[in-house]
């Protein structure tokens, strides 16, 4: 699918074509995004909100149709409530901080999940620090999904936020954000899904989500690094204070005191990254001229498609096997050793597959993946990842595998 879109995909590493599995991490880019970048540097390139001059007002006006094109794509009710951040990382940090000033005392819990980014996980422990508040985790069950009824138990009156991954980063496995949300909700309670793996993927709708918050990457959807979102409800992102203070995000500032601008210029201090939210505009413009649902389904045959060649081979252990996964899969390999007497098998280390995988041209990602917790619950030292984008092919699993029974076989 789209293949000749994506410059990057002709390079040969190590004297073999590239077979890129790596895309949870970050995705390649089609010539219409590397286009725009181009495009905004040489031609209007000027600081946005700031100048009555021609390029200025050009800048300007493409950040804001950007602004737009995100709220349409993910259906927020209003551009508003669309704030431009560095990427999912930056937009939990800024809602965990400001979250913290307004609603966190002594005493107030947020609850995570078990099979959390390091990124979902860290600024709440941050903010709990300061705040004197605590930090729960919705444990997981055996078979590596998150137990609701616990999640259910879990929430009481001094719970202040919710914050959910859509999709796990490691496994794959989608997560019932629904019963969360609806959960959370009949104790008044807001919920931030981090939808770095989700919104890639498949459709996100965050009216139908009824998320209060929702952050996401724009170099995992194929969009530029140093560009992500935080959306956030209206009603939400009013009461919120800022998170940094600067240019732009002030209405006035005098030595007495400082007012806010309206939303969102409230929580974009600085000169904002309006090529980035330019190019983004672009990576969305050309997901859904291939068509959200056909990149899901594309995807899903894929995992599928995958996971079966995967689970064919002796000695691969697939986590979260035969569930539900959005374009992930997650496993470990055992060695193969036969003697006259009985076969021995032993754990090949991640990295050890990572790197014959990448001599045969395949990327994949492997250790920790910034989710230890899980990967500590799994008690392994990490796992091999594979990660599918909307230009791999089943020609592309067909390689992969080959070099993984290679691999397998050299190690054993
Ligand atoms: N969060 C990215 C990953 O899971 C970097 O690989």
């Amino acid at each position: 699918m789209n293949r000749q879109d994506f410059p990057i995909l002709k390079e040969q590493v190590h004297g073999q074509p590239l077979v890129y599995l790596d895309n949870a991490a970050t995705s390649q880019k089609p010539q219409a995004v590397l286009d725009a970048i181009v495009e905004a540097y040489t031609h209007w390139n000027s600081n946005i909100h700031r100048g009555v001059h021609h390029l200025s007002q050009v800048a300007t006006l493409k950040h804001e149709e950007a602004r737009r094109a995100v709220a349409d794509f993910i259906h927020a009710r209003s551009s508003d409530e669309i704030i431009f951040t560095k990427g999912t990382t930056d937009a939990i940090n800024a809602l965990a901080f400001s979250v913290g000033e307004l609603l966190l005392h002594e005493g107030d819990e947020i609850i995570v999940s078990g099979l959390e980014h390091h990124s979902n996980i860290v600024p709440w422990q941050m903010v709990c620090e300061r705040k004197k508040a605590v930090l729960r985790h919705i444990p997981l069950r055996e078979d590596l999904s998150l137990d609701i009824e616990a999640f259910r138990a879990l929430l009481n009156d001094k719970t202040r936020l919710v914050s959910v991954a859509h999709v796990s980063n490691v496994l794959g496995t989608i997560q019932p954000v629904e019963t969360i949300v609806r959960l959370a909700h009949e104790r008044h309670i807001p919920v931030c899904i981090d939808g770095a793996q989700s919104v890639p993927h498949m459709r996100v709708d965050v009216q139908a989500l009824d998320c209060d918050f929702l952050a996401f990457s724009g170099h995992k959807m194929y969009g530029p690094t140093g560009i992500g979102v935080l959306y956030g409800k209206r009603e939400w992102l009013e009461q919120l204070p800022p998170h940094e203070g600067g240019g732009e995000m002030i209405n006035h500032v005098r030595w007495s005191g400082t007012t806010y601008n309206e939303l969102p210029y409230k929580f974009e201090a600085g000169t904002p990254n309006f090529v980035g939210s330019y190019a983004l505009q672009k990576a969305i413009e050309y997901m859904q001229s291939v068509g959200m649902e056909a990149i899901e389904a594309h995807e899903r045959e894929l995992t599928d498609y995958c996971e079966a060649q995967l689970s064919a081979i002796d000695g691969v252990h697939i986590y979260a096997a035969g569930q539900p996964k959005a374009g992930v899969i997650s496993f470990n390999v055992q060695s193969q050793i036969s003697n006259h007497k009985s076969q021995i098998t032993n754990l090949i280390h991640p990295f050890d597959i990572g790197t014959l995988l990448d001599q045969q041209g395949v990327a994949v990602r492997t250790g920790h993946h910034c989710a230890e917790p899980l990967i500590d619950a799994l008690a392994v030292p990490g796992t091999v990842r594979v990660s599918f984008g909307l230009y791999n092919d089943l020609h592309d699993i067909d390689l992969f595998i080959q070099a993984l029974q290679k691999a397998q076989m050299m190690l054993s």
